[in-house]
């Protein structure tokens, strides 16, 4: 899961999809990154520790990084919020082979539209980024849950 920052959008879609994959006995590995490094090491916004509180998700634990050339080798999928996400981890790629595990995330809600999880460290807005987050998780698990060995 990436995001710029990594301590607003990329901590909710890492949180809610660990839960998801507990409730469907999944054993998938998921982390998330930032493009930037400017929060590395630091605790998630406190907007967004509270709305995943609210849906009894916790996100305390988790410290942001900085999204590395090698997850590209590590993850089989590697899914963006925004197009200026998607660029930048675009240019860390080598080969065919990484290009292809990068998406926009909510293309797994309406494929093909190319819709942005918009960022909201400036303006706000932290409830319909939870809400996209997680109608885009419930898809990612339907499409993948019978194909990954359990
Ligand atoms: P995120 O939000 O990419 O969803 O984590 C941001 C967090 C911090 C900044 C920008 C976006 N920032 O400019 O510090």
């Amino acid at each position: 899961m990436v995001c710029l920052g990594n301590i607003c959008r990329s901590p909710l879609a890492e949180g809610i999809m660990k839960k998801k994959i507990q409730e469907h006995q999944l054993n998938w590995k998921v982390d998330s990154a930032g493009t930037a490094a400017w929060h590395a090491g630091e605790k998630p916004d406190s907007r967004s520790i509270k709305v995943a509180q609210k849906n009894n998700i916790d996100i305390l634990n988790q410290r942001g990084r900085q999204f590395q050339a090698r997850d590209l080798d590590d993850f089989d999928l590697v899914l963006t919020m925004d197009a200026t996400n998607y660029q930048n981890v675009r240019y860390l790629t080598t080969s065919s082979e990484q290009e292809n595990k990068i998406h926009l995330i909510m293309n797994f809600v309406n494929p093909g539209l190319n819709q942005q999880v918009p960022d909201p460290y400036i303006t706000d807005g932290f409830e319909s980024v939870f809400e996209m987050l997680e109608l885009a998780c419930n898809k990612i698990i339907e499409k993948y849950k019978w194909d990954i060995p359990r």
